[in-house]
């Protein structure tokens, strides 16, 4: 089973105006909890106990002060800075040490959502050489990355594409195995100027090492002004299983 979880909790969190000019998205509150709690209880939730957070310069400081060695939640807490937002991609590059050479459990850290994480390990759990992604039925596919399927297969996945091929968003959830650091290595920045976690996601596609689960009940991303109400709304409504 996976021992390593990745929490990526950078980015400039422009798309949320005022609410993040003093403080970092993943501090702001979701639930009667901040936001960074979530993918944090996630993971021990399923039993993993090392855990690495990766922000920004800025606000890496608040983030040791909430969460500091991780004994109060029960696990080990490493950090590490990523100098500038470069991309998801360029942001787990940075657990390369850390993961010792290990498969690794990654969310980002604005994902909400109601499934516990323990049965997404189980099913990757039976492709110890797989990536492994979330997947999730939504309105608005344009907004995130998106999986096209055919069978059981994955055969395509676009970031925000303007004529999604699919309803299927892909979530913020991904297992990986080790050589995900030299398929990171290989990357170039796209449009956006980022090192995209879609490009990584096509490249297992493409080796036919990539598998999916479907989420249940709620997920969304909590970086809008629009998606952070609705997972307050979500959280209250049904709390999420840890
Ligand atoms: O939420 C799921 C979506 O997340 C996926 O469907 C997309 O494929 C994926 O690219 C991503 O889309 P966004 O453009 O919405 O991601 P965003 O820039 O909001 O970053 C998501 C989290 O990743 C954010 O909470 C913090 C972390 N992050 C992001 C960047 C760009 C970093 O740690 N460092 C970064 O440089």
């Amino acid at each position: 089973m996976v021992q390593r979880g990745v929490i990526l909790a950078g980015g400039k969190g422009t798309r949320l105006g005022e609410l993040t000019k003093v403080t970092n998205k993943h501090l702001l509150p979701v639930g009667a909890i901040p936001m960074v709690y979530h993918p944090l209880k996630k993971m021990t939730g399923a039993g993993i106990r090392d855990i690495l957070l990766v922000s920004g310069t800025e606000h890496m400081g608040d983030f040791v002060e909430l969460l500091g060695s991780g004994a109060a939640h029960g696990c080990s807490l490493t950090y590490r800075v990523q100098d500038e937002a470069g991309g998801i991609a360029q942001a787990l590059g940075l657990a390369e040490l850390f993961c010792k050479g290990e498969r690794m459990v990654v969310i980002l850290g604005d994902n909400i959502f109601h499934m516990p994480l323990r049965p997404v390990l189980e099913q990757a759990e039976k492709h110890p050489n797989y990536a492994w992604v979330g997947l999730k039925q939504v309105p608005d596919p344009g907004r995130y990355g998106v999986a096209e399927l055919k069978g059981h297969r994955v055969v395509s996945i676009e970031e925000k594409p303007a004529k999604p091929k699919s309803e299927f968003a892909v979530v913020g959830i991904y297992i990986y195995p080790p050589d995900v650091f030299d398929v990171i290595r290989t990357l170039k920045p796209s449009q956006r100027g980022e090192l995209e976690i879609s490009d990584v996601n096509r490249y297992y596609m493409e080796q036919d090492r990539l598998g999916y689960t479907i989420f249940d009940g709620y997920w969304t991303d909590a970086g809008t002004l629009d998606s952070l109400f609705y997972a307050n709304q979500m959280v209250r409504e049904n709390p999420p299983v840890f």
